[in-house]
């Protein structure tokens, strides 16, 4: 499998739903930036709760040794080697993202891995082929997509039937822990973010998050990208949202 870095992507063919309206260069440049500092900055936003998140994700994936999976958006690699872990010895994962910077730090980071692939790819053109994961997973990611619906039809496309697609994702939730959360994400992560002097970066993901649908039209974009059993959770009192859903026999 070899990089595809595309170019801004227009998407062809018939539109196919809503999006994150900043342009992929813009989105590919700031993730590049920030790449080296992503995680620990990722920690600190959400509280120390994202390892937790991840790891329902990765259980919730249903994977057993031997599997294939594929983790869109894969930024620093942590959840496709989360995933690895589950199909090791024979199995494979292969982690795609738009970032080459990001790329470059999941390279770094887990180099000795067999069975482990990184490579760049937009995912709204994954490079795969038809019906070959058991599951793919996106963490975080899909909110940065212009057209997620899109997205979703790319998961959708690259697994097998009766495979799974899962998504976590920040969510706009209205309990009162969600108010408090969500003053702590419009207030004070911009704050943060330019303490660290990646301002722009983190007013872009409160934008990001803001534009983002609910989860409720989410697991309809989900049903209209072909996936049947759609479901969704709120953890953490809604702050996050994991939806999962199942690409139906043909
Ligand atoms: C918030 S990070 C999440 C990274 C990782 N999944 C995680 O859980 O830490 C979002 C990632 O989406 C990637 N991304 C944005 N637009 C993309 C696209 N069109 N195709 C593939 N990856 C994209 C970014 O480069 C970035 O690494």
């Amino acid at each position: 499998m070899t990089d595809a870095l595309p170019p801004d992507h227009t998407p062809s063919g018939a539109s196919t739903g809503a999006g994150n309206a900043a342009a992929p260069t813009e989105v590919r440049v700031m993730f590049d930036r920030i790449a080296n500092r992503y995680d620990l900055m990722n920690l600190l936003i959400s509280a120390f709760q994202e390892p937790r998140w991840r790891r329902l994700l990765v259980e919730r994936a249903g994977l057993r040794p031997g599997d294939a999976a594929l983790d869109v958006a894969s930024g620093t690699g942590k959840v496709a080697a989360d995933l690895q872990d589950r199909v090791a010895p024979f199995g494979r994962v292969l982690g795609v993202d738009l970032s080459p910077g990001m790329i470059a730090v999941a390279r770094d980071r887990y180099t000795d891995r067999v069975g482990l692939e990184y490579v760049v790819g937009d995912a709204l053109a994954l490079p795969t082929e038809d019906a070959t994961f058991d599951a793919a997973t996106i963490a975080f990611g899909m909110r940065n997509l212009p057209d997620y619906r899109r997205g979703f039809e790319e998961m959708t496309r690259s697994v097998r039937p009766g495979g799974r697609v899962l998504c976590l994702e920040i969510a706009r939730p209205r309990s009162r822990l969600a108010r408090f959360m969500r003053w702590w994400f419009d207030r004070i992560v911009p704050v943060i973010g330019r303490l660290a002097g990646q301002g722009a970066a983190y007013g872009y993901l409160v934008r990001s998050v803001q534009a983002y649908p609910s989860p409720e039209r989410i697991a309809e974009i989900m049903a209209e990208a072909g996936l049947v059993d759609v479901r969704w959770q709120g953890l953490t009192g809604g702050i996050v949202t994991l939806h999962e859903g199942t690409v139906p026999e043909r």
